[in-house]
């Protein structure tokens, strides 16, 4: 018997790179790929790159040049391709610039890597060169017809909570961003065929479904009647799959935030109450200028809603600094906007010009000494919010699900409503499982506590875990 290839993937940026990184794996395994978690044994290196913002792009020739380092000091010679959003926008300049790389292939293609995989090998093995393929092309087929369904062991593997595209690309145009260049015109897929997948996905024990997309809320895929269902339509069929506890959903804009999925907040008590709402700046010109096509009124708006809804709501976001033209009042605005909502949590970044995107060529765009001295400010006061979130936790009990074994024996890593991680002591037939806890202590990295009931611990309870088995590999 031969023995099976092994293969490595390494994803950067956002969960949708993450969810990628599942399919392509499922796909090369009905190839006989197994997976490995070191690049050095493996046959076949994928690196599924990010384009969002220039150090992220840059990455992915940084890690071409270590892998082509290795592979001459170890004197092999593995196949690398280049998956994710900068395969899409950079495809031939990454085998012009990258010498190691075997193949580019963009997001939309991930079901053709089989034949893409066997082509390079077969011209490898016909004259021993890289076969230097490129495929970027946006194909007319549904890739998600063609990618085969994760093995039970395989979703065993990846733990009770698993992430669903459900749609993909970008309409809305913002000035600063390159998604909907890389990944395209919006996108949905039909609700029957995400349904199809939850249902498989919680036969193997996943409990919590986080629906992703590049603007999810967006969300209009066909039901079986070809009526359009929306985003709050799905989460509801989502939670109703035996086995589901959880739902969330990301990433979100707000001008898509409608008043049923606003409403859905209060009526489902699967959807966790943490809503990740990227609104990019507090000022209303630089909302503007960024075609955000909202302004701050319509964020607080939101908020409000939202929190009159489901008063234990927490909110997150995505800030950019230093956009081009941005004054001292305009970030005085974003940080008056960060005081006003209070976030348990966010993500800021300085604003990096990205090629055919109309904000890189427009004047005014600031000095690094300017954005850094923003980003320092915001990102002080968004940990302050962020350290005083998880100090307003201790004492208070919520249910975490119980997701995989802790850094000791005897202890378990659980994520609260809130996405915290959350440790605890709990055997590990418990993964898998929701658990009550009271919040004992709280550092910056995560939370502790005691299990005071739940799924496992009740007194008949008759829960076995799938998760057991992986859990002990993981321990031994
Ligand atoms: N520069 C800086 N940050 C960016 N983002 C997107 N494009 C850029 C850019 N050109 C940030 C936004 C977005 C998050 C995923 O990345 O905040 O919400
Ligand atoms: Fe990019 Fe704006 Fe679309 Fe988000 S909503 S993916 S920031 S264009």
């Amino acid at each position: 018997m031969t023995e099976p290839r092994k293969l490595y993937v390494r994803s950067f940026g956002c969960q949708m790179n993450v969810y990628d990184a599942q399919r392509m794996t499922d796909t090369l395994a009905k190839e006989g790929f197994v997976e490995t978690d070191s690049p050095d044994d493996a046959d076949l290196v994928i690196l599924n790159t990010c384009h969002i913002r220039e150090k992220a792009a840059e990455k992915v020739y940084s890690e071409l040049g270590r892998l082509r380092k290795a592979q001459e000091e170890a004197g092999r010679s593995q196949m690398v391709a280049v998956a994710g959003c900068v395969a899409q926008a950079e495809g031939a300049e990454i085998i012009k610039r990258a010498r190691a790389v075997d193949l580019v292939v963009g997001p939309q293609s991930y079901h053709k890597l089989p034949e893409l995989v066997a082509e390079a090998q077969a011209r490898r093995d016909g004259n021993g060169k890289r076969a230097k393929l490129v495929e970027t092309e946006f194909p007319v087929e549904d890739k998600f017809d063609f990618l085969p369904p994760p093995t039970s062991a395989a979703i065993t593997k990846r733990g009770p909570a698993a992430f669903v595209t459900v749609q993909e690309g970008c309409d809305k145009f913002c000035t600063f961003c390159v998604v909907p260049y890389t990944r395209g015109a919006e996108v949905s897929r039909p609700l029957s065929k995400i349904l199809d997948e939850v249902v498989r996905l919680a036969d193997s024990g996943v409990r919590e479904i986080t629906l992703i997309g590049q603007n999810v809320n967006a969300y209009h895929g066909l039901d079986a009647g070809g009526r359009s269902a929306n985003l709050a339509e799905l989460v509801r069929r989502v939670a109703e799959v035996p086995g589901i506890a959880r739902v969330r959903y990301t990433t979100s804009h707000p001008r898509d935030m409608d008043e049923e999925l606003i409403a859905a907040h209060g009526e489902m008590p699967a959807l966790m109450p943490y809503l990740h709402l990227p609104v990019q700046s507090g000022s209303n010109r630089i909302l503007a200028a960024m075609n955000r096509k909202h302004d701050r009124e319509l964020f607080f708006d939101i908020v409000e809603k939202v929190r009159a809804a489901r008063p234990d709501i927490a909110f997150s976001s995505d800030f950019i600094v230093g956009f081009p033209g941005e004054t001292d009042e305009d970030f005085a605005d974003t940080m008056d906007l960060v005081e006003k909502v209070g976030f348990a949590s966010a993500f800021s970044f300085k604003y990096s010009p990205r090629p055919g995107t109309p904000a890189a060529g427009m004047e005014a765009q600031l000095p690094e000494a300017v954005k850094s001295a923003r980003i320092h400010a915001l990102q002080a006061l968004l940990d302050g919010q962020k350290a005083a979130f998880d100090e307003g936790c201790r004492g208070r009990r919520f249910e975490i699900l119980l997701e995989k074994p802790g850094r000791f024996p005897g202890q378990l890593i659980g994520r609260s409503p809130y996405l915290q991680s959350v440790v605890v002591e709990a055997p590990v037939e418990a993964i898998g499982t929701l658990a009550m806890v009271e919040v004992r202590e709280v550092s910056t990295k995560s939370l502790s506590g005691d299990i005071i009931g739940g799924e496992f611990f009740a007194e008949d309870s008759k829960w076995e875990s799938r998760f057991t088995r992986q859990s002990e590999k993981l321990e031994a």
